[in-house]
C-alpha cells in the first residue's frame, strides 16, 4: 500500500472522476454567479455553467494572462473582498502584475496540497524544514511555510538571499528538508564548499525543487553534490501557488497532478483544441474548489504532457522542459534554456552557471552559451571544453551555438527564479 497523505490520491479512478464532476459543477457556477468576467465569456460563447461531464469543459472560453491583467487588481475575486484573507501577485516582466486572492478556506486547502506534496516527497511530521523559496507577494515562501506548518514540520523560514548566513542555518539547525530553487540550491552549494564544508555531509536529505525549469541532469547534479533525494514541485500563482503537482520521491517520475483540486487539460497551443493524454501540448488548468479565485481553463503557457499515475492513482505531467514564452527561435529551430542546460551539465570541467545571450546578426538571430569554468578544476582546458559542448549542442539541439567559457563567478547567480536568457 503506497504510503500517502489523503486517502483520495489512491482512490479509484472511478471515485476520482465522480468527485471531479460535482467539484467542476460547483465551481463553474461559482464563477457564472459571482465574477463578471466569466458570465459575460460564457455567455458570448453559448455554454452553460451546468454540465453533466468532464468532457464538456472543452466547450468553455479559456482564461489567459491578458484577462487577469485587465481584470486588474481584484476584478477577477468570486467573493467580497473582505471575505479575502490573503493576497499574492507574480510580477511578470512586462505591464501589470497578475494579482490572485485567497479565502481561509482557499489558504487551508493550499496548504493541504502542499503538506501532501511534502509527504509525498519523503517529509516527515517533525522534521525540521529550511525554507528557501522568497518570502512576500512570490507564492513560494509562504506556501511551502503553511504547508510545511500544517504537516507538523518545524520551519526555519530563511527566505532567499544572505548564502553565507543559510550555510551557517543548515550547519547549525540541521535540517533534513530543503525548499528552494534548484538555482539558488547551486549556489548554496558553492558556499558551503567555499567555507569549507563538504556539502554531502550535511543533515539534508531531501530537497523539494521547483518554481523554474530543471532538468534530469540538474537533478542527478544537485543529488550527487548533496547527498539527497531531488524531488520536482510544480505550480503556479494564478491556479494557486506551489503544490499543484508534486513528484514522489518513491519514483521520481514527474509530478503527480492533485487532480481532485486541479482538473488538467492539455491542448494544442495553435489551436486549442483538446489533445489526448499522453501528446506533448500545452497544460491548462481548471480549479475545482478554489472559492475567491477560481480559474476556469486557465492557459499555464507549460509545455508538458499528461501521464498515467504511477505512485498514485492521479495522472502525472511529464518534467516541464520550458514555457512557450521561453522557447528561442534560433535559425528556424524551436530551442528551450533546458535543452541547453542538459548539454552544460554532460561536459566535464564546466560548472552548472550559465546564461545564454540572444545575438542578432542582420535578420540571423544566434545563441552564445557563456558557462562558467568549474571551481573543482580549475585548469580545465577552456578551448577544449568548448569545443565539446559545441559539439554536443550541435548533436542533440540541432543548432550552432557560440560557446564563452568564463571565470568562476561571472555568471550573475540567482537568489530565486533564474534569468537563463539575456
Ligand atoms: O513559481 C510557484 C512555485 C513556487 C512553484 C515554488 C514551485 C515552487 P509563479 O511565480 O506564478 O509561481 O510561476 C509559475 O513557474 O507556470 C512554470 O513556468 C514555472 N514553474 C513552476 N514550478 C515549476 C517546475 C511559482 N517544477 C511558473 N518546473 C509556472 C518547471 C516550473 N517550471
Amino acid at each position: 500500500m503506497t504510503d500517502c497523505y489523503e486517502p483520495i490520491e489512491t482512490a479509484s479512478i472511478d471515485e476520482l472522476r465522480s468527485l471531479q464532476l460535482e467539484r467542476l459543477q460547483t465551481t463553474l457556477r461559482h464563477a457564472y454567479d459571482n465574477v463578471a468576467h466569466y458570465r459575460a465569456a460564457f455567455d458570448a460563447a453559448g455554454v452553460s455553467p451546468d454540465v453533466d461531464t468532464l468532457d464538456d469543459l472543452a466547450r468553455f472560453p479559456f482564461l489567459t494572462k491578458a484577462h487577469l491583467r485587465d481584470n486588474y487588481p481584484f476584478g477577477m475575486f468570486a467573493v467580497p473582498r473582505e471575505d479575502v484573507v490573503r493576497i499574492h501577485a507574480s510580477s511578470g516582466t512586462t505591464g501589470q502584475p497578475t494579482v490572485v486572492g485567497y479565502t481561509q478556506a482557499d489558504v487551508d486547502l493550499w496548504s493541504t496540497v502542499v503538506a501532501r506534496s511534502l509527504y509525498a516527497a519523503g517529509a516527515r511530521k517533525g522534521d525540521i524544514l529550511h525554507n528557501a523559496y522568497g518570502y512576500g507577494l512570490f507564492t513560494g515562501g509562504l506556501g511551502a511555510h503553511y504547508g510545511a506548518e500544517m504537516l507538523g514540520m518545524s520551519v526555519v523560514p530563511v527566505s532567499g538571499g544572505q548564502t553565507e548566513k543559510q550555510v551557517t542555518l543548515i550547519n547549525d539547525f540541521k535540517p533534513r528538508v530543503i525548499t528552494v530553487t534548484p538555482s539558488y540550491c547551486l549556489n548554496l552549494i558553492d558556499e558551503m564548499e567555499r567555507q569549507g564544508i563538504d556539502p554531502r555531509s550535511t543533515s539534508l536529505e531531501i530537497g523539494v525543487f521547483g518554481a523554474e525549469p530543471w532538468t534530469n541532469e540538474m537533478r542527478v547534479e544537485i543529488e550527487s553534490r548533496l547527498d539527497i533525494d531531488a524531488v520536482d514541485i510544480y505550480g503556479l500563482s494564478e491556479v494557486i501557488g506551489p503544490g499543484v503537482a508534486q513528484e514522489c520521491v518513491e519514483t521520481k517520475d514527474g509530478p503527480t497532478v492533485w487532480e481532485d483540486h486541479f482538473y488538467p487539460e492539455i491542448v494544442d497551443p495553435e489551436t486549442g483544441e483538446v489533445m489526448p493524454d499522453g501528446s506533448e501540448g500545452e497544460l491548462v488548468f481548471t480549479s475545482l474548489t478554489k472559492e475567491a479565485f477560481p480559474v476556469i481553463r486557465y492557459r499555464t503557457r507549460d509545455l508538458t504532457r499528461l501521464l498515467p499515475g504511477t505512485a498514485r492513482t492521479m495522472r502525472r505531467i511529464e518534467k516541464i522542459t520550458g514555457r512557450s514564452d521561453d522557447m528561442l527561435i534560433i535559425r528556424g529551430v524551436n530551442v528551450f534554456p533546458s535543452q541547453v542546460e542538459a548539454e552544460v551539465l554532460k561536459v566535464e570541467g564546466l560548472s552548472p552557471h550559465y546564461v545564454l545571450q540572444l545575438t542578432e546578426d542582420g535578420n540571423m538571430k544566434g545563441l552564445t552559451v557563456k558557462v562558467e569554468v568549474s571551481e573543482t578544476a580549475p585548469d580545465t582546458d577552456r578551448a577544449s571544453a568548448a569545443s565539446r559542448l559545441r559539439h554536443h549542442i550541435k548533436e542533440n539541439v540541432g543548432i550552432t551555438a557560440d560557446i564563452e567559457v568564463v571565470d568562476v563567478g561571472a555568471v550573475p547567480r540567482s537568489q530565486g527564479k533564474a534569468q537563463r536568457v539575456t
